[in-house]
């Protein structure tokens, strides 16, 4: 089923957060949306999953605009499209399998999500995203008492729980540490080439989306300044899209990294140059 975005724009007040965007994606793409902090992309992601809504255009599934979406026909594009966070957005007082059940809610009716009774099936099902994501021995542990990269990959159970065609996940790797954030990258590739479903990801570093996605959509100031494959992600395209310093000085691509490639692990110490402001500022939790 084809996804398109048609001359979307959302603006909050006078800020255009997300400009005129125009983007087809096929089903089953895995697609990284690099750029700025306060480029527009988690903007973009959230219009997507309508947990905002556009000011203009349309954002169309098949024959559908999901723009236009109301009450049950909502809430099933929501749970076709299942999000992924930075903060996890777990309840952490909750054993992990309870968690990863409440990717079910909306299957059910409310009458029973309100009673929180889970079959056995659905049970069993919540085993085997665990097992698949390698933590079913934290099932029963309260999901605040794990580590980030488990939260992470608990919320990727609860997303696949959705059974969903599109998995929207905004910089699901920036709150861990490389070893981690490999871990939760494979589990979103392998949910990509085994089930077919599209990936799009927002990420804050250049080397994670040219490892991983055979797509790189760059934003700036809202708008689409960059959409092929990494080997067309040239340095003049990767300078448009993060600009320069006001020395100009070129964007060293080591500033965009977390060395998610073990190869690189011991080379990058992670320094910036001195003088050079940072690319990515640490993102407030969005809930
Ligand atoms: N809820 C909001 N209210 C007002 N301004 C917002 C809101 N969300 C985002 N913005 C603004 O929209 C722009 C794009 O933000 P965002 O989509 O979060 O960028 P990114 O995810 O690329 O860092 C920024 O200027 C930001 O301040
Ligand atoms: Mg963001």
């Amino acid at each position: 089923m084809k996804f398109e975005l048609q001359n979307v724009t959302r603006r909050f007040g006078r800020n255009v957060a997300v400009d005129t965007v125009n983007i087809a994606i096929p089903q089953g793409q895995m697609v990284g949306v690099i750029g700025r902090s306060g480029a527009g992309k988690s903007t973009m992601l959230r219009m997507i999953n309508r947990l905002i809504d556009p000011s203009e255009g349309a954002i169309l599934f098949g024959d559908t605009d999901v723009s236009k979406l109301k009450g049950k026909a909502l809430r099933d594009w929501q749970r076709d499209c299942a999000m992924i966070f930075q903060q996890f957005n777990l309840v952490p007082r909750l054993d992990v399998l309870t968690n990863v059940l409440l990717g079910r809610l909306n299957h059910r009716s409310t009458v029973k999500s309100l009673m929180n009774v889970f079959t056995r099936e659905e049970r069993i099902m919540a085993i085997a995203a665990l097992e698949r994501l390698g933590i079913e021995q934290t099932a029963l542990q309260k999901a605040g008492t794990l580590s980030g990269g488990q939260q992470q990959r608990v919320a990727i159970a609860r997303a696949l729980m959705q059974d969903p065609k599109m998995v929207l996940a905004d910089e699901p790797i920036a709150s861990l540490d490389p070893l981690n954030a490999k871990v939760v990258m494979d589990a979103l590739r392998d949910i990509n080439e085994r089930e077919g479903i599209t990936v799009i990801t927002n990420l804050h570093t250049l080397d994670t989306a040219r490892t991983y996605c055979e797509r790189i959509i760059g934003m700036a100031h809202g708008r689409v300044v960059f959409d092929g494959n990494p080997r067309e992600l040239t340095a003049a395209a990767v300078q448009e899209i993060y600009g320069s310093d006001k020395d100009g000085a070129g964007i060293d691509e080591t500033m965009t990294s977390t060395s998610i490639n073990t190869g690189k692990l011991a080379g990058n110490p992670g320094r910036k140059p001195a003088g050079i402001a940072p690319l990515v500022e640490a993102e407030a939790a969005t809930p």
